[in-house]
Order: structure tokens, then sequence, then C-alpha cells
């Protein structure tokens, strides 16, 4: 299946925290993540029934209900072990006997968390019944169809089962019933098809997935409609999964409200930090001479790969269109750019076919930058009243501590105004930022 991208976005940093964004930005992740993210931060259990004993799996053979023609599929896609977050909560969805247990489980994006339900859903489903017993929502068409090709990839030596899309413009004749067994989809498509146009029988599902909860609360009407499909729709007694990237307030408060006497499971997401960080700043009088500095550091960083922050669109457009005037590849990202062809860019980047990456903070939040060996602020990152935006700043070059790389930090300064910004980031995070004097660069590389 394709996936297409949303055409009408608007200029970057306007959609940024809504609904659209979020999805768009989930989506970006899955495409240009090739790998499992590692976290040494330990999950954390909170059972429903204290009493008993908690499982957790090393391997996937341990699992005590197991097809093996599924662990095939597993194996094939180069799982050898169960991640962290699946080490718990795998033997939590797949209880043996079965035992419909509920679970609200949180971890940060790409540790694992579809691959986790879809091998549930594949081991639970029986294939000789012709109907419903799996069905997973989530907030728009691409994100479900991502979860369907993990289902397909996984299944494929799972002869028998079946998996329908229930997203808008897939239709299903009036008067028919879905026979399918897994049924992955929109809210507001699910919804329609068992309650309006009854091709889908909710009766006899046994598991229903919430997946990309956090996208979905900012999505106009996904939250009510996914609380309509819970409460009038669903057996009781049926297994319900929530899974979440993030957990603010409301993404808990609708976990509540959705999963009846949930186990928790959770991983925090490893802190960032600038302790592998070298940082400095570059003196320069204007934007000319930001550039001109850029170009000398980037003759002398011949396997580094750079990442470019600016402050707007126009300016990141400039200084890529600058640098390539003057034969320098340069890959630029920017706000009117589709996913797909956001996501083309980045992966030219990581493949290292551009070695420098001009971008605009909005449009850059999917790049892994453990990748990444300099960052430049040709813009420092301020906030809305123009002091340092810290927390910007540490997301752009900091690491995430035990697999995080040694890395570089150049600030390019045109102002006492962005020299204090400099003096407040160094306050705030503790942390010298020392000056780069241009004579110095050719030995930027030895010190890593
Ligand atoms: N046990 C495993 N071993 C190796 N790779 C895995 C394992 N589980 C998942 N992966 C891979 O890791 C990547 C992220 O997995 P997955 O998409 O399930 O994460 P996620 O937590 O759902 O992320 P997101 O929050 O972005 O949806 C995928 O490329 C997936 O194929
Ligand atoms: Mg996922």
């Amino acid at each position: 299946p394709t996936c297409t991208g949303n055409p009408d976005l608007g200029e970057c940093g306007e959609e940024q925290g809504s609904g659209v964004e979020m999805a768009e930005q989930s989506l970006l992740n899955k495409l240009i993540r090739h790998s499992l993210v590692h976290s040494s931060n330990q999950v954390e259990v909170l059972q429903r029934d204290p009493s008993s004993p908690l499982y957790s799996v090393k391997s996937f053979e341990e699992l005590r209900q197991r097809k093996p023609e599924l662990l095939k599929g597993v194996y094939q896609m180069g799982f050898n072990r169960p991640s962290r977050i699946q080490e718990n909560a795998l033997p939590l969805m797949m209880a043996q006997p079965w035992r419909a247990q509920n679970l609200i489980a949180q971890s940060q994006s790409g540790t694992g968390k579809t691959a986790a339900f879809c091998l549930a859903m594949l081991g639970i489903v029986n294939p000789a019944d012709k109907w419903p017993q799996c069905l997973c929502i989530a907030p728009t068409y691409e994100l479900a169809l991502q979860i369907g090709q993990v289902l397909e990839q996984m299944g494929r030596f799972c002869a028998d089962v079946r998996l329908v899309y229930a997203v808008r413009g897939n239709r299903i004749v009036r008067g028919t019933k879905v026979q399918e067994q897994i049924v992955v989809g929109t809210p507001g498509t699910v919804y329609d098809w068992c309650a309006k146009q009854k091709v889908l029988d909710p009766k006899k599902i046994t598991m229903f997935v919430l997946d990309e909860a956090d996208v979905m609360i900012s999505m106009q009407g996904h939250r009510d409609q996914s609380i309509r499909i819970q409460s009038r729709l669903l057996p009781k007694g049926c297994q319900m999964l929530f899974f979440s990237a993030t957990f603010e307030d409301s993404v808990w408060e609708f976990a509540e409200r959705i999963i009846p006497e949930p186990n928790y499971i959770r991983l925090k997401r490893e802190e960032e930090t600038l302790d592998n960080i070298r940082q400095f700043y570059i003196m320069c009088g204007s934007k000319e001479e930001k550039f001109s500095a850029l170009c000398n550091l980037y003759g002398c960083l011949t396997i580094a790969q750079t990442i470019v922050f600016c402050q707007t669109r126009r300016m990141a457009s400039w200084l890529a269109e600058s640098m390539t005037r003057e034969g320098h590849q340069v890959g630029v990202l920017s706000g009117e750019m589709t996913v797909e062809q956001r996501a083309a860019v980045i992966e030219r980047y990581r493949e290292g076919k551009e070695k420098v990456l001009v971008t605009t903070n909005v449009c850059s939040r999917g790049i892994d930058v453990e990748q990444v060996t300099l960052v430049v602020n040709f813009d420092l990152p301020v906030d809305l009243k123009g002091r340092a935006d810290n927390d910007t700043y540490l997301h752009r070059i900091g690491r995430s501590g035990r697999f995080g790389k040694r890395g570089f930090a150049v600030n390019l300064v045109d102002s006492q105004r962005s020299m204090d910004i400099i003096r407040q980031i160094e306050a705030h995070f503790d942390r010298k930022i020392r000056k780069l004097d241009l004579e110095e660069l050719d030995d930027l590389e030895e010190l890593d």
C-alpha cells in the first residue's frame, strides 16, 4: 500500500502541535527508522493483581501461546529477542490459559510497541473462525497502513489469517459481513462499519488495541469516537490494550477512561544530556559572515554529518541556496514539503549522500541526531520573548546517555543579543561554551 501526504500543510511552525502535525511526525518517524530504539532505563510494571507472578520473557520461544509459523515470521523480520517493553508486555497480553488482561503501555517511539501487539493479535486469532477477532484503531489512514504492514510481514507464514483495513475509501459490499480475523482502521470508519453500515460485527472481538493514543486525542473527534467504540460496540470481557509514546495528563485521563481495570507498563524515555557534547561559539558580524564561517567549517569536516538549524524557513532556504552555489551538497527540509519528500531528504542524508542538512526546528523533529557529529546553530533557539530556549537547545544537540556518541555543537553569534543567549544557555546547563577561532578550525576533528 502507498501512503499519501497532506498537501495542505502551511508554513512550517504554524501547524505545530496540531493533530495532523503529530500524526505526520509519527509517520515520518516510521518511514525513516530502520531499527529498534534502545533504552537503558528499567521498565516499570504495575500489575492489577499484585499476587499474580510477574512474568517476563527473554526470548520469543518462552511465550506460552505460540505458533511456529508466527515465530518464523518474527525471526525473518530480524527480531532476535524481545525488546525491553516486549519482555513484559508480551506475556501479559498473551497470558495462558487465556485471561483478558487489560494494558496501558507507554514507551517512547521506536521501542517496539506496535510490533508487540501485532504479535499478540496474530498469536491469539483462530484462523479457522471466519469472523473479526482483533480490532486495532489508529489515528490516520497512513498510520493504520503502517500497522497493517507489520501484521502482514509478521504473519506471512500464518496461512488463513486475513486482515482488512477499515479506512476511508475502502468499501464493503452492503449486506455482506467482514470475515477477516483482524481489522485495522481509523475510529470513524470502524464506527461507521459497525454501527451504521453493519458490515462489521464487533460482538466476537476478543482483543481491542488503541495505538498512537497521544496522537489520537489530539485529533478532533477521534477521542469521542474511540470511547464510543469501546463502550457501545465491544463485548464485555474483550481484552483492551492501549499504547502511547508520551504520557501527558490528557493521555493518562483518556487511558483510564477507556481501559477498565488496567495493568500498566511504562518505560521512561532516556534523558538527553550535554555530557558528551563539546560546545563552541564563533563570533560573526552578520548573516553573510555566519555563512562564510559555516563554509569554513564545512571545509574542514570531511567525515562528519552536520545538521544546521535556522530560525525561519526563509533563512533555511537562503542558506541552502547559498551553500549550493558554493558547490556544497546540502539537503534542505522545509515546511511545505510532504511527509514523503521530507522522509526522502532525511533518508539521503542518513545514507551520506548529503553530508549537510539545513532545517528549521519544526521540520526536523523526526531526525535521530545520534548519527549527527556536528550540530550548527545558525540561529540560536529563542522563545517568543527572545530569551534562550533551553529545551530546544538540548533537544537539538543533546544525546541520550548510554548510547550517545561524542558530538560537537557550534553556535554562530552575530550580535550582543545572541551573545547574551549563549551566556543564558551556559548558565542554565552549567556547561561552558568555548569560543572558537576560525584558525582553530583545522583541529576540530582532531578533538574527536
Ligand atoms: N524485538 C525486536 N527486535 C528487533 N527489532 C524490533 C523488535 N521489535 C520491534 N523492532 C523494530 O523496531 C522498530 C520500532 O518498532 P515499533 O514500530 O514496534 O515501535 P513503536 O514503539 O510502536 O514506535 P512508535 O511509537 O513510533 O509507533 C521497527 O523497525 C521494528 O521493526
Ligand atoms: Mg507504534
